[in-house]
């Protein structure tokens, strides 16, 4: 199935999930160069971008590298969906304008923004269509499989959505009223892909390479999207890609390894954001989820969380990397993979 916009050479694309807050320029460059095919702003309100709210519009920028990329836009109005979609292709120039309507969060679900959609279908198509009026790009979206159970139905509210206009659909196959709980379903996005004729990308608790391999397989998505498992490992794209491709899986990075990735990520981080101590403030979370699984990791990441300046965490990693902690975790990683290569010459 071909997607409406570039995907690179791969036969099943690999995008970054939109997320506030994480996907941002910095990271979604990071992953680009970690092997993710299609990156996506996180979702950006319409209301903002028409009336140029200062906060909303720097989060549109981006850089030549990060193509192709997905502007994410949310809103309950057509009108101001159609004119932020206009504005954001004559400005800023994406590959493609994608809907939100997957957001559970209360605040953007009160307006009928993000999930709030889900309710009333008549107003998915009415904003589908205007976005599609407003721009010249294709026009794709993200949903929910519903609003609550009862009204769990994706391959409804997918096919509405096509009817209307979309040319790709990503489908998180939990409702509205799920939020993160239970576990995605993915049998809806097979029943999703069978049922549309544009391409369907699958998202949804993928937390390893093989968990990506194992969505295609079962679900036989066009793409796959990865959101939290891009967490503090952005090269979950490159091993990813390998297995789609049905080559051996790259290692996974060693300590020191992840440290020089978590610094470059800083770098960027550093490099765009105007001011320094906020910014490494913000990239505490990050900070964690790179040292997440290490041997003492909860002290670490204590010491991590309480960072001022990009300086602060060189230094933790350089102590980490001479401490016993370190050379544990070299022992677990030979381990681990003495034992994974056992494992596969008695599956063998
Ligand atoms: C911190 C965070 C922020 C998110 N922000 C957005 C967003 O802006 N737009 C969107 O469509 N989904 C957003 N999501 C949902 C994810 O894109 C994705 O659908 C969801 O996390 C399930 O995928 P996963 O299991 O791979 O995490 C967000 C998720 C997280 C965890």
């Amino acid at each position: 199935m071909r997607f409406p916009y570039p995907t690179g050479s791969s036969a099943v694309p690999l995008f970054l999930a939109p997320m506030a807050g994480v996907s941002e320029s910095p990271f979604r460059r990071l992953c680009r160069v970690w092997g993710a095919d299609v990156v996506v702003t996180e979702f950006l309100s319409a209301e903002g971008i028409r009336r140029e709210n200062e906060a909303t519009i720097s989060k549109l920028r981006f850089g030549p590298e990060e193509h192709p990329i997905g502007v994410q836009i949310f809103g309950a109005d057509p009108v101001a969906m159609r004119e932020a979609a206009s504005a954001v292709t004559e400005v800023f120039q994406p590959d493609y304008i994608d809907i939100n309507f997957g957001c559970p969060v209360k605040k953007v679900v009160r307006r009928n923004g993000g999930s709030g959609c889900l309710k009333d279908l008549d107003l998915v198509q009415e904003i589908i269509r205007a976005v599609v009026q407003g721009t010249h790009l294709p026009v794709t979206c993200k949903i929910r499989s519903g609003w609550s159970e009862e009204m769990r139905d994706p391959v409804a509210i997918g096919l509405r959505c096509q009817d209307a206009g979309v040319k790709a659909i990503a489908l998180h196959p939990r409702t509205r009223t799920q939020m993160y709980t239970g576990h995605a379903h993915w049998e809806e996005i097979a029943a999703l892909k069978a049922a549309l004729e544009i391409p369907v990308i699958g998202n949804g608790d993928i937390k390893t390479a093989a968990d990506a391999l194992r969505m295609r397989e079962q679900t036989g998505c066009d793409g796959v999207m990865i959101a939290r498992g891009s967490f503090g490992q952005p090269w979950i794209f490159r091993q990813a890609r390998a297995l789609l491709d049905g080559q051996p899986m790259p290692a996974t990075p060693s300590t020191a390894e992840r440290f020089a990735i978590a610094l470059d990520h800083a770098r960027m981080v550093q490099a765009y954001e105007a001011d320094p101590i906020g910014a490494a403030i913000e990239f505490r979370k990050h900070l964690g989820w790179y040292v997440k699984g290490l041997p003492n990791s909860a002290d670490l990441r204590k010491q991590l969380h309480a960072v001022n300046s990009f300086d602060e965490v060189e230094g933790i990693f350089a102590r980490y990397l001479e401490s016993d902690w370190a050379h544990e975790a070299a022992h677990d990683a030979t381990h681990d993979s003495a034992e994974s290569a056992s494992e596969e010459s008695h599956a063998a």
